[in-house]
């Protein structure tokens, strides 16, 4: 056995999780930069909790709430230059996926004069600002990894950097946030998180912590479905989804994703399908591809959610997807090309080749 462990963010999960710890946010200077979207902060009253513990500290505040679905290199250029001019002692990420991965952008480029396209280095002269993370959806799990996925118009995919800087120093996890996200949505993300514990359980780097973490986090998918499938997410519901989120961060920050999220990463810059969907969209045939050479882990999968066979898992995420897409082969043949580009298609626990990727987008999408 052999494995290393490290998680880089201080966590603070449960309700008003914010106003009870807002001490914590004194450690990081007396000038924060508020990265979000246009909404999710807002609706969600986290953008409210974090102005209010600002406040009352005594930290001086801007927002910047223009970050984009999906974030482009232009995208958190702006950001960077923003927080720059603005003096930021430190980054507070607010909102979905996209909020929090360009905060973590904002935060090398607040201090570092480079091009976006450099962020990709993954070592910076000047190290990041403090990152702080407020998620408002259960799924991304960014709030605990370092990684930030940004849109790369000039490579036609999303990709991510980050490396132990990146890591936000605090992650505040409060499950109302996650109320005013809307069901599909919440089903999109939610799957997002499934897939992150999938893929890390399922990557030729996982380890036996981080399988300790992607089996709680099936699990408590698993006790999520059928309110899901009945659409009734309580409260209790949503913190067991951000549980699961949170815990799928941290099987990703020690395996990193494999061929799930390398494939739809195209679904999602092509077709506008949201990330977590894309994810959904594959993983049964995911499943299928990796039966033989990992039986007894997809079987413990299944398992774990009371799924009988990988068959009933694909009705399952159908029925809660209620998508209908359907691709041309060309445009598969490219997402696969695509696909096999990115590093981590060699994480997957089975060898991979660009056929065997477009084999599964063939099963999956036509
Ligand atoms: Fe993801």
């Amino acid at each position: 056995m052999e494995f290393k462990y490290q998680i880089g963010t201080k966590a603070f999960f449960g309700e008003a999780c914010i106003g009870k710890n807002k001490d914590e946010l004194r450690k990081y200077g007396s000038k924060a930069f508020i990265v979000s979207g246009k909404s999710s902060a807002k609706a969600s009253g986290a953008l409210k909790d974090v102005i209010e513990a600002l406040e009352e500290s005594g930290i001086e505040y801007e927002v910047y709430d223009k970050v984009e679905n999906n974030p482009t290199l232009e995208n958190v250029k702006e950001g960077g230059a923003a927080a720059k001019n603005f003096g930021a002692d430190m980054i507070i990420g607010i909102g979905g996926g996209s909020p929090l991965d360009a905060a973590k952008a904002v935060a090398v480029l607040a201090v570092n004069d480079i091009d976006p396209v450099e962020l990709y280095k993954n070592s910076f002269a000047n190290k990041p600002l403090p990152i702080l993370a407020v998620p408002t959806t259960a799924g991304t799990g960014s709030e605990v990894t370092p990684y930030s996925i940004l849109t790369r118009k000039d490579l036609q995919t999303k990709m991510s950097f980050g490396n132990e800087d990146t890591f936000p120093k605090a992650a505040f996890l409060d499950a109302r946030y996650t109320e005013s996200m809307n069901y599909d949505t919440t089903v999109d993300t939610a799957i997002d998180a499934l897939s992150h514990a999938v893929e890390g359980y399922l990557s030729k780097r996982s380890t036996p912590v981080s399988d300790l973490f992607a089996v709680e986090a099936i699990d408590l998918f698993g006790q999520c479905i059928k309110p899901l499938q009945d659409k009734e997410i309580n409260l209790e519901i949503r913190e067991k989804l951000l549980y699961a989120s949170m815990l799928g961060g941290m099987v990703i920050s020690h395996t990193g994703t494999t061929i799930v999220h390398g494939m739809g990463y195209s679904l999602t810059y092509f077709k506008d399908i949201p990330h977590g969907r894309a994810n959904g969209l594959l993983m049964k045939e995911y499943f299928n591809y990796n039966y033989e050479a990992a039986r007894e882990k997809i079987d413990k999968v299944l398992g774990l959610m009371k799924v009988e066979s990988i068959e009933r898992f694909g009705e399952i995420m159908n029925g809660l997807l209620r998508g209908n897409y359907k691709f041309m082969e060309e445009e598969l043949v490219q997402y696969a090309s695509l696909a096999m580009k990115q590093r981590s298609a060699s994480f997957n626990i089975k060898t991979v080749t660009e056929a065997d990727l477009l084999g599964i987008m063939k099963r999956s999408l036509m």
